[in-house]
């Protein structure tokens, strides 16, 4: 069992500051045995939590291996499969098979917990395997006439953008063998403190303008979905990194910030969607003007 000490160690090492709800709801499950999938908006570190806790509680970043699910994957890739040795040229090895195995198999086999970013970027399908080894813990590899077993301490997590462009949507059954986990907006305090940290000398109107920004994009997803995300924390610190640069070479400071919820906007609005990108536009022109 996780001590009150190892709680805050992981927590206070974690680069993801006011997320420490979810981590620790976190790390709650995973000692009870549950795999976790961390959802939300894109950009307030659901994938830097996920890569930090393994880290901490596998002893390393060799104790994890991480995949990126991508549209095209099947079991093959998750799992394994035989694998054409034509590829060598040769044309005798050319009917000739080798096996190769997926991500799953090389986590179990050589002890390594898993990570899997972006899971709903891959179909269901991809999944049939996992979905076995996490409903029955054993995972029959028919291409090596084996079976692995799963063991108690094995730590699986994923991260996941739920309906985004591009994501499938899960199957019941496999959403259910997962414990989700929300990573949300950080609050407006945490992320002044996050930016303090990192550009020290930013001009504290230019701060606020830049919170001020994303609070209210934000507010525009929540209440009616009109932006199809509100700015992220990895947002807030790009704009005051920007801004802090910029500043420092002389700009002015309206127009820096005006310049850089702009960039921004690109990014949160939905780019066929001229009532959104209006949206952003006017927030952005409506905070700069008050600089
Ligand atoms: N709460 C936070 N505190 C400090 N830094 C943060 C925070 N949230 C996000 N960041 C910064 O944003 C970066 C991006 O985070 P990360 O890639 O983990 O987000 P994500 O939720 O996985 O995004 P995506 O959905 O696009 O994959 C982090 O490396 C970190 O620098
Ligand atoms: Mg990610």
């Amino acid at each position: 069992m996780l001590t009150t000490e190892d709680y805050l160690r992981i927590l206070e090492s974690c680069e993801i500051k006011g997320q420490d709800e979810s981590i620790l709801r976190a790390l709650r499950y995973i000692e009870l045995g549950y795999p976790i999938m961390f959802y939300g908006p894109p950009g307030n570190g659901k994938t830097t939590i996920g890569e930090h806790i393994l880290a901490m509680m596998g002893g390393g970043e060799d104790s994890y291996l991480k995949v990126e699910a991508s549209e095209g994957m099947t079991e093959y890739h998750m799992i394994g499969g035989f694998h054409p040795l034509a590829m060598s040229g040769n044309p005798e090895l050319a009917e000739k098979f080798t096996y190769k195995e997926g991500a799953v198999t090389r986590a179990l086999k050589s002890g390594r917990n898993l990570l899997i970013d972006e899971f709903t970027r891959a179909p269901s399908s991809a999944y049939s395997g996992l979905f076995m080894l996490l409903s029955t813990g054993s995972l029959p590899l028919e291409f090596q006439e084996t079976v692995l077993k799963k063991t108690n301490n094995w730590i699986i997590l994923a991260t996941a953008n739920f309906g985004d462009e591009g994501t499938f949507k899960l199957s019941a059954a496999l959403k259910r063998r997962f414990m989700p986990i929300y990573v949300g907006y950080a609050s407006r305090a945490t992320e002044r403190n996050v930016i303090q940290k990192i550009t020290p000398l930013l001009p504290d109107e230019i701060l606020e303008a830049i919170l001020e920004f994303a609070e209210e994009t934000r507010e525009a997803w929540k209440k009616d979905r009109s932006l199809p995300q509100g700015l992220s924390t990895d947002g807030v610190i790009k704009m005051s990194r920007y801004c802090d640069l910029s500043i420092k070479q002389g700009s002015d400071v309206k127009q820096t910030f005006t310049d850089a919820a702009l960039h921004q906007g690109i990014i949160i609005a939905d780019e066929t969607d001229q009532y959104s990108i209006k949206l952003v536009q006017e927030i952005a022109l409506s905070i700069g003007n008050k600089l």
